[in-house]
């Protein structure tokens, strides 16, 4: 059993803290958050993650787990300290970390014990060596025993706590390989492989990592904007790519483009890094490109099925930026919506997850109770985010709700021989229009 404190109690901090807690130690997670805080102290989660709620119930219960805003109390007698704070897009697209600092700094300010600090946060390479610096100058006179680890994280919203118990890997980077070593035993539970770098590889590790997946979406909506221009089929494209053992089937299911909290801002991160120091980064600037695009190339379908987009509503079916998760940051949906609105367009939406972050942002749109009532009197469907409910929903009554009769599955996620046997005019990702 270890004394852990997580800082930032967001869709990493928490389920890091609640998973270590599972594993049997004895974790105080804190954020300077009160609403969230005071929330968690009464059981409310402060975002939804599939199956969250009941783990964090159970390892309160069981007097593992507390959540804290002060960091005295959170940080007493703790053995390891990690960093899991926000690092959002600056202005010029480089990472923010106004959050690391201050918790650094706070850090410093308290502890007068050994303690391991660790950079969960995606953060720049060379940060974990700043941190160490952060807490130094913050320390002056006072000494204070402490080691920097970089431990990147890789869980996915809406996965998260199996892709943290079950991890296919566990990345820990430092200058002193002793802490590495050490908080090695914490994931030993884990049964995975865990691999030890120094500490500016390990940072790389998680932005190459992020960039890679986001060039494999890239790369096959590239490809589906061309099969949808020769007569292809981008899902059988990609699923006989995926078969060779060299490429894999994951992450290439074309659609409206990779959103979230990370890709886009990561990918931005990677980019000002290198043009920082000097590099050309070609690819990255075109994965972020294509991207972009397809996002437009969306509203274009549309424009070309209705003739216009003025005062034409558009019904959107799911917000967040993939199923099984309330986030929005950085959704395909929002973008789509800001665009089509640009247009003239009036938009009706709904979301199983997202609407209490969808209703904070989207102020001129018409936030929806059911799919039913997102189709109603529309001239089109969009289906952005493909969550369960909307897989098998009722195409006879949406026919009859709709003012025309135009879907586009911007997820592939539907059938289209049968929804064009309905008399639907229907249009796919990467697949022939007619
Ligand atoms: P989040 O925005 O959901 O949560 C961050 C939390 O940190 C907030 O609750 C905020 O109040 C709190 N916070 C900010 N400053 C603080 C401080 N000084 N002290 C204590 N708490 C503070 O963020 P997230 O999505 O959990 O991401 C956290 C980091 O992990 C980011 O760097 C992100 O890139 C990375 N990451 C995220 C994911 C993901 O799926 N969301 C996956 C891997 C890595
Ligand atoms: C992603 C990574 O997968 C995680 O490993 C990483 O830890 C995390 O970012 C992070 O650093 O925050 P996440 O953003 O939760 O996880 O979700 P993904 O499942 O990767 O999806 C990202 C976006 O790509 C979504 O908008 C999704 O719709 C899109 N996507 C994904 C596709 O368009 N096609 C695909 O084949 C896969």
């Amino acid at each position: 059993m270890s004394k852990i404190c997580v800082i930032g109690t967001g869709y990493v901090g928490l389920v890091t803290g609640t998973c270590f807690a599972e594993l049997g130690n004895q974790v105080t997670c804190l954020d300077t958050d009160p609403a969230r805080i005071n929330g968690l102290l009464q059981g409310q989660m402060p975002i939804y993650e599939p199956g969250l709620e009941q783990l964090v119930e159970q390892n309160v219960q069981a007097k593992r787990l507390h959540f804290t805003q002060d960091y005295r109390s959170a940080l007493e007698g703790a053995e390891y300290a990690f960093i899991a704070v926000g690092t959002p897009s600056g202005v010029d697209g480089e990472a923010d970390l106004q959050y690391v600092k201050a918790a650094a700094e706070s850090i410093a300010d308290i502890v007068d014990f050994p303690i391991l600090v660790i950079n969960k946060s995606t953060v720049p390479v060379g940060t974990g060596d700043w941190v160490a610096d952060v807490i130094r100058r913050r320390r002056g006179d006072r000494s204070l025993e402490f080691s920097v680890v970089s431990n990147p994280e890789f869980l996915r919203e809406g996965s998260a706590i199996n892709d943290f118990m079950s991890p296919d890997r566990v990345v820990l980077g430092s200058e002193d390989r002793k802490a590495a070593t050490r908080l090695a035993e914490l994931y030993k539970p884990l049964r995975c492989t865990i691999m030890v770098t120094d500490l500016r590889t390990a940072e790389m590790i998680k932005y190459a990592s992020n960039a890679f997946l986001a060039t494999r979406i890239s790369f096959i909506n590239e490809i589906g904007n061309m099969c949808e221009d020769l007569g292809a089929d981008v899902r059988e494209v990609a699923q006989g790519m995926g078969l060779d053992k060299r490429i894999g089937p994951s992450f290439l299911d074309a659609g409206l483009g990779w959103g979230g909290s990370c890709f886009p801002k990561d990918v931005k991160a990677l980019e000002h890094m290198a043009v920082l120091h000097g590099t050309q980064p070609q690819l990255l600037q075109a994965v972020m490109e294509i991207n972009r695009n397809q996002r437009r190339r969306a509203v274009m379908k549309l424009r070309k099925a209705l003739g216009t987009l003025n005062e034409k509503t558009i019904g959107i079916l799911g917000i967040s930026f993939k199923p099984n998760t309330d986030d929005i940051r950085d959704s395909a949906a929002l973008e789509i919506i800001h665009l089509l609105i640009n247009e003239g367009a009036h938009i009706q939406a709904y979301d199983p997850q997202a609407m209490d972050n969808a209703s904070k942002v989207l102020k001129n749109v018409k936030l929806c109770e059911s799919p039913y009532e997102v189709a109603d009197s529309a001239d089109a469907l969009l289906l952005a985010t493909e969550w369960n409910e909307f897989k098998q929903i009722d195409f006879v009554k949406i026919k009859q709700l709709l003012r025309n009769p135009v879907i586009l599955d911007g997820r592939n996620l539907w059938d289209s021989e049968l929804l064009k046997s309905m008399g639907f005019t229907y249009m796919g990702i990467g697949r022939a229009i007619n």
